[in-house]
């Protein structure tokens, strides 16, 4: 029997929830335009304190672990956080957001104080204690636990739900009252300081370090507290008294992290719950940061309470009058909204900008025909006018969008010449101020009137292709101002090719110096301020901050020599301007200085001018070309050719003859250098140096062969300076396959054992 009145009674249960939920929801529906946030029927008020669903004060009134208890002793009243049937931990709410999940309540302040007159010391414990109900979490990312005092440790005794307890903490100290971090200074541990908390925090108890009678003349009391962050601004006057308490006797503001954290996930936006929380039909849930559970909102284009059944309300959007989305007729949707333009009238409405323009009048039937008709026949002699001049317009249109983009990126230095005065400069373009055949075209010397000598680049056909690189040039080079890269003088757009005009470098290419001038002597020294100086313009262009540039075409033709073998860096036709870190297709390519990866990515990254920087190194070292003979008489780049000789470690005998001496410093800088270009050819771009790491080992090695100079005459003084030399030996395949240069412990501090 008392089974059967039992089952009877449960399925009374049953249908009375049911029939609750039937009321619950029609109710809830009916007052859609009710603003309140709170079940129907029940307070959505505690004071001034609104209390949102699912939140809510008495029973029915609130989802289990949301209890409020509204206090209405006392003339304004007070809502507490029900945390137990003993109200001294119940904590006191200062307001709940329903969006961010988030409420602010009061924390009483910790302190301890010493009296002097009878040597005693009095103090007050603040504990906060939510582990009554899994709900809440003291919030990780909104709260600082905050110290002050001269004589100072304070820490947190914790409980972390699920884990063992923690303690955090943080130290103040000041000798006295001018010591310290002085008003609205940051808490920096001299008179305050400030600690984070640890995520999943719902309980905690301050215990007191040090001894507080050590300072207390001038600082007689401290203060340990939870506090909401940039909520508490030091003053010097918190230190001397108990002030800062009586001030804030109520509490000072902490955040609660609440969330909806029971037997329920959230799965991609989707509640998967046995006791579901997000019941509004257009809400989706999300999960929280700190401790597990999630929060259910609203989806866009509604607003109010997602834990009510149709809490969730369309938002009108036509009638936001402060951000009115539609400059036009604004028609609110469920959900959403549309805009469209008034009749007669056209154009984009959307937005404060949006507008809408008046159509062309309108004429009567028979004038409307014979408009069409006449129409009809111009579009058709237009459209053969078209046909013809199609191809000659596209062209002309393309030129001229680029010739905009020009004038757009060009700064004001840049100056423009004339097609006039660039044909008397270079003589109408003689063969005797012929400078050089570049990738793209021929380089021209030329006078200007003013007796500057420059250079002008000149492109040999006309293609596609060749036109856009030469707008690249452009503007990547008007925004460059760098001492070892070739300056942009100007440029010419009358004819169909622009023509560039650069600063004059008269001392030829890196690769004339070496490869068709061999008679002329080149000093180790030379050739390292080479290479440094390339470095540099390299690593310059590729650690812009703003957009890195890949130069795209690094080869020793396109390394300019000043006098006294200044280095200028030139021709960026393949350049290409990138955000930090992108990627960009190859475009053209120079035989012998390839990255390899490039072959089959396609790809050039800053890794591949590190790679064709290697093979510069290579030449410089070697005075061979990056395709060049080798003892056999075949075809074969530099790069593989030193490498197979470098891992049989008889990469010496590629030495340019001129540059290798009996002195083994000298040659241990070779190694070194060897070692460097070996790391740039790394077969795998990432392990490949930056052009920055180059850069600073190439400066210490210049460093140290200037010291080896200087100090020639005295022998005895270098000789510890290398240190054991591991030379550049690459004696077996995984060594060199390591990235490892091969003479890592080669000593180059002057400094460290003289
Ligand atoms: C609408 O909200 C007000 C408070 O804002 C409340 O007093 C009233 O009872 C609500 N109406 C219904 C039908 O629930
Ligand atoms: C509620 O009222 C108290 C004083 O009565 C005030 O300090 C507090 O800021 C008010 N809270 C809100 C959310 O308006
Ligand atoms: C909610 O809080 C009240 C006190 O405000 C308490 O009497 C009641 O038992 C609590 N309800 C639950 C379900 O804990
Ligand atoms: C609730 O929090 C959200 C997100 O932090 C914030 O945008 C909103 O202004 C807050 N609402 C109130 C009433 O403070
Ligand atoms: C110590 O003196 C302070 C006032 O100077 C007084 O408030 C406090 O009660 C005294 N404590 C004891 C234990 O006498
Ligand atoms: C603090 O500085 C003021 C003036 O800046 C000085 O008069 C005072 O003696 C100093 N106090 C201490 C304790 O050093
Ligand atoms: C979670 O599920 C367990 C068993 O499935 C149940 O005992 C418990 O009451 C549930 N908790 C909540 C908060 O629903
Ligand atoms: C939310 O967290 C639960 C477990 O805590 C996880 O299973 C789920 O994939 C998460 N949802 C999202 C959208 O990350
Ligand atoms: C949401 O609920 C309302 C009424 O409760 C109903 O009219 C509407 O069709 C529902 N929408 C969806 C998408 O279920
Ligand atoms: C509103 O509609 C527009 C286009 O009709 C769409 O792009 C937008 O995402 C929609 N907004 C919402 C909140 O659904
Ligand atoms: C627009 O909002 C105001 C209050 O903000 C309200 O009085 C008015 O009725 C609303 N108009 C429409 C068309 O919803």
């Amino acid at each position: 029997m008392a089974s059967l009145r039992q089952l009877q009674f449960d399925s009374f249960l049953n249908t009375s929830t049911l029939i609750c939920l039937f009321l619950l929801t029609t109710l809830a529906t009916s007052t859609t335009m009710n603003s309140s946030m709170s079940l129907p029927g029940c307070p959505d008020k505690c004071g001034n304190i609104t209390i949102p669903y699912p939140f809510g004060i008495g029973t029915g009134c609130h989802r289990i672990g949301f209890n409020i208890t509204c206090d209405l002793s006392t003339t304004s009243s007070r809502a507490f956080l029900f945390l137990g049937s003993d109200p001294l931990y119940n904590v006191e709410l200062m307001d709940i957001n329903i969006t961010s999940g988030e409420a602010r309540a009061y924390q009483k302040i910790d302190y301890v104080c010493y009296n002097e007159q009878n040597n005693t010391i009095t103090s007050n414990t603040a504990v906060m204690d939510l582990t009554f109900s899994p709900s809440y979490l003291l919030s990780n990312r909104r709260n600082k636990f905050t110290a002050i005092g001269c004589y100072t440790l304070a820490n947190i005794a914790s409980i972390v739900r699920d884990t063992a307890s923690v303690r955090s903490g943080c130290v103040s100290y000041c000798g006295n009252l001018n010591g310290t971090t002085g008003d609205g200074g940051p808490c920096n541990g001299l008179g305050c300081c400030q600690t984070a908390i640890p995520v999943g925090l719902n309980y905690y108890e301050v215990n007191w370090g040090y001894n507080i009678r050590y300072g207390w003349r001038f600082n007689p009391c401290n203060y340990a507290v939870l506090v909401e962050e940039d909520w508490y601004k030091f003053q010097v006057r918190d230190l001397s008294g108990l002030d800062f308490y009586e001030r804030n006797e109520n509490g000072v503001p902490v955040v609660v992290d609440w969330a909806i954290r029971d037997n329920g996930t959230c799965q991609h936006g989707v509640e998967v719950s046995p006791n579901p929380a997000c019941l509004s039909n257009r809400s989706s849930c999300q999960n929280i940061s700190n401790g597990k559970g999630y929060l259910c909102q609203c989806l866009p284009g509604y607003e109010g309470s997602p834990y009510i059944p149709g809490g969730c309300i369309d938002i009108d959007e036509c009638n936001i009058t402060d951000k009115n989305p539609c400059s036009g007729i604004c028609t609110n949707t469920d959900g959403n909204f549309t805009c469209s333009c008034p009749k007669g009238t056209h154009g984009n409405p959307y937005g404060k900008d949006g507008i809408c323009i008046k159509n062309p009048q309108n004429f009567p039937y028979p004038a409307r025909v014979a408009i069409s008709t006449i129409l009809g026949v111009a579009v058709f002699l237009g459209l053969c006018l078209l046909v013809a001049s199609h191809i000659q317009q596209k062209r002309h249109m393309k030129e001229k969008e680029e010739y905009e983009k020009y004038y757009q990126m060009m700064d004001n230095h840049l100056r423009v010449f004339s097609s006039k005065q660039i044909e008397n400069a270079t003589n109408n373009f003689s063969e005797s101020n012929v400078l050089g055949a570049g990738g793209q075209g021929n380089v021209y010397k030329g006078l200007l009137e003013n007796n500057q000598v420059v250079a002008i680049k000149k492109a040999r056909e006309v293609e596609e292709t060749q036109r856009g690189e030469f707008v690249n040039e452009i503007i990547l080079l008007s925004q460059i101002n760098h001492k070892n890269i070739v300056r942009l003088l100007g440029c010419c757009l009358e004819v169909k090719i622009p023509m560039l005009v650069y600063e004059f470098v008269p001392n030829g290419t890196l690769f004339y110096l070496l490869h068709r001038n061999k008679t002329r002597p080149t000093s180790l020294g030379a050739r390292l301020k080479i290479a440094l100086e390339s470095a540099v313009a390299l690593d310059y262009l590729h650690s812009s901050i703003s957009r890195s540039i890949i130069h795209g075409d690094v080869k020793s033709a396109n390394i300019l020599l000043d006098t006294d073998y200044t280095v200028k860096v030139s021709d960026f036709g393949a350049s290409s301007v990138v955000p930090v870190d992108e990627i960009v297709e190859l475009v053209h390519y120079s035989v012998g200085y390839l990255d390899p990866e490039c072959l089959y990515t396609q790809i050039i990254t800053k890794n591949s001018d590190v790679y064709s920087f290697g093979v510069v190194i290579l030449e410089l070292i070697t005075r061979k070309q990056a395709v060049y003979l080798d003892e056999k008489g075949d075809k074969q780049p530099l790069s593989t050719g030193f490498l197979s000789k470098a891992r049989k470690n008889k990469h010496r005998a590629m030495f340019d003859v001129e540059i290798v001496t009996n002195d083994e410093k000298v040659m241990g800088v070779l190694d070194k250098i060897c070692d460097i270009a070996v790391q740039c050819l790394s077969p795998k771009g990432e392990d490949r140096p930056t052009m920055w790491q180059v850069v600073e080992e190439l400066q210490k090695l210049v460093r140290f062969h200037n010291s080896l100079e200087s100090w020639q005459h005295d022998p005895q003084k270098t000789e510890s300076l290398l240190g054991e030399t591991k030379l550049c030996s690459l004696s077996d395949e995984s060594d060199f396959n390591s990235t490892k240069y091969c003479t890592s412990q080669l000593e180059i501090d002057t400094g460290a054992r003289s």
